[in-house]
């Protein structure tokens, strides 16, 4: 059974599965939430969403660094 997305940002209605997909398709270009807002096409508002994005971030840098090191 598939897991439901879960809304990151409600302001701007991102969900996880957007921004997981705005990682993996940035390039490591987007580090920063402000830069998976400015990558959906909006901008942060209330900023509530600002610690989980940074989160989701790290955990995707983390990811790609263990990734690169069993090359
Ligand atoms: S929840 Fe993302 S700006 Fe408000």
């Amino acid at each position: 059974m598939e897991v439901p997305p879960v809304f990151v940002c409600v302001c701007n209605a991102i969900n996880d599965r957007t921004v997981r997909e705005i990682l993996a398709t940035g390039g490591g270009g987007v580090d920063t939430p402000a830069a998976i807002h400015r990558a959906a096409g909006c901008k942060p508002q209330c900023g509530r969403c600002l610690p989980e994005m940074a989160g989701m971030i790290r955990e995707t840098q983390t990811a790609s660094a263990f990734a690169k090191a069993a090359d």
